[in-house]
């Protein structure tokens, strides 16, 4: 559940001398089995980081550090081909493993199960986990090989998450995807108190997905990347569909770079869009998260009217195997939230309060890579994240990127579709990304239609 269990015969007791008793507040009255299950939650939350996340929350915002802009690697590269070459190479020597964080609660989208399980826009109504699923063979079948594929979840979503892939046969990869288990950790309200979801259960939430090197390292995952042999781990979210995980061109410049992590980024669509950006802080790569940049930095520009800070973060990175064995229980540090939580008053109604979540993202732990770069995409191509269930990044605007980008392969490959007609759907088995959509084009032409 969290960092270090506390210890000793009494947990209610050690709770209340620490000031967490109205945990236990119902406690006299819960059966037997509800009590053990509520003392065995309470016994793997580790009281002391929950007081050092509390008073670095109620220490106010820490100085922000001083920001300078990056410079990504583009697709003009001279390097292209190479790189290319050398993502290839890696893919068909089997050295890259897939990951997917879909730990997350997915609360924006108001949807009610895991993120992953949410069907598509598209006319198949295929789920994002689905959608991956046809990634990762369809990767594997071209470059001849079996990649491995590493889902993290939450406790919040593991068990519907599993149901959903043993319902679907594994889409076809059982033996070659494995689940893993993020950490879990208490919600408090402004004074530090543990917050409870019901009488007999703690509100606890997911540890971002900073968590996500350690349940690889837990879940002995890590150990069976490195027995498939790979090399260097591509990271994605499970919320964007548009993503090419198995990117030659990606995987290759952080092969031939020597460097630990990457980040695939596109230029921001607006000052104010919910993307992290990637920057210099205090002269080192890092991403600061949107939340976290100042307004007049967000909006700051060059003389050539580009944003200094626009480099939007599509959470997609490369990250090497001895990096992710060196960041193994190495830390990362936590950020605060301030989210409304459901839980209960004095008396046991149910109530709403502002309260306080603690997360860490992966991406802090770029300032400990021996070598990091940003590799910047275009966003028709790679991103059109599931975040809301109306406006921006929305079902609605996910339908639009796939089609957009379908009718913008066609018109590449010289057979443009008439304006007219409806978009047919291409979904990753077909094509995940422009090179393999010419090589499906002869069989879709030739099926008719189009
Ligand atoms: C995230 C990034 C942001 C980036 C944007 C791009 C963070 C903190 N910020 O924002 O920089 O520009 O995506 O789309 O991530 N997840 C877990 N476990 C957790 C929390 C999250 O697995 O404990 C997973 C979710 O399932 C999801 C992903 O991480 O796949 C992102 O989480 P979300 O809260 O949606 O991040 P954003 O605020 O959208």
């Amino acid at each position: 559940v969290s960092e270090g269990p506390t210890s000793g015969p009494a947990i209610p007791d050690a709770f209340r001398a620490r000031g967490q008793g109205q945990v236990f507040r119902f406690f006299d009255e819960l059966p037997p089995a509800e009590q053990a299950a509520l003392v065995a939650q309470a016994q793997g939350i580790d009281l002391d980081l929950l007081k050092r996340l509390s008073a670095q929350a109620s220490g106010g915002d820490s100085a922000l550090p001083t920001l300078a802009p990056f410079t990504p690697i583009t697709r003009d590269s001279p390097e292209l081909d190479t790189a290319v070459a050398t993502g290839r190479d890696l893919l068909d020597e089997g050295k890259v493993g897939f990951f997917t964080v879909a730990g997350g609660q997915g609360t924006r989208l108001g949807y009610d199960g895991p993120k992953g399980c949410y069907p598509l826009p598209v006319p198949s109504r295929m789920p994002l986990f689905a959608w991956f699923a046809e990634c990762v063979r369809a990767a594997s079948r071209r470059h001849r090989t079996k990649l491995p594929w590493v889902i993290m979840v939450s406790a919040a979503n593991e068990e519907v998450t599993l149901d959903h892939f043993c319902a679907h046969d594994w889409f076809g990869l059982e033996g070659s995807v494995r689940f893993v288990r993020q950490r879990m950790l208490p919600a408090v309200d402004d004074d530090g108190r543990i917050l409870l979801a019901s009488r007999s259960s703690i509100a606890l939430s997911p540890n971002g997905h900073g968590g996500s090197i350690d349940a690889l390292a837990d879940g002995g995952a890590l150990q069976w990347f490195e027995e498939c042999g790979v090399e260097v781990v591509s990271y994605f979210q499970v919320d964007n569909p548009l993503l090419n995980p198995a990117d030659p061109a990606f995987l290759g410049f952080h092969r031939l770079g020597g460097w630990e992590m990457g980040a695939k980024v596109v230029l921001k669509s607006h000052p104010l869009e919910r993307a992290g950006v990637v920057a210099l802080a205090d002269g080192k790569p890092a991403i600061v998260e949107y939340t976290e940049l100042p307004e007049d930095l967000a909006r700051a520009t060059d003389a050539g009217g580009r944003l200094l800070y626009g480099l939007g973060n599509i959470a997609a990175h490369t990250l090497s195997m001895s990096f992710l064995r060196r960041m193994a229980g190495a830390g990362l540090p936590y950020h605060v939230a301030r989210k409304k939580i459901p839980t209960l008053d004095a008396s046991g109604e149910p109530l709403t309060v502002m309260g306080r979540k603690f997360e860490t993202f992966i991406f802090d732990a770029i300032p400990a890579a021996e070598g990091f770069f940003a590799f910047l995409t275009e966003r028709s191509e790679e991103f059109a994240p599931l975040k809301n269930a109306k406006g921006d990044d929305s079902p609605e605007t996910v339908a639009r990127a796939l089609e957009n980008r379908t009718r913008e392969w066609f018109r590449r490959a010289g057979k443009p579709l008439d304006p007219g007609r409806a978009v047919p759907e291409i979904t990753p088995f077909v094509a995940y990304d422009f090179d393999t959509f010419l090589l499906a084009l002869p069989g879709l032409t030739a099926s008719g239609g189009i």
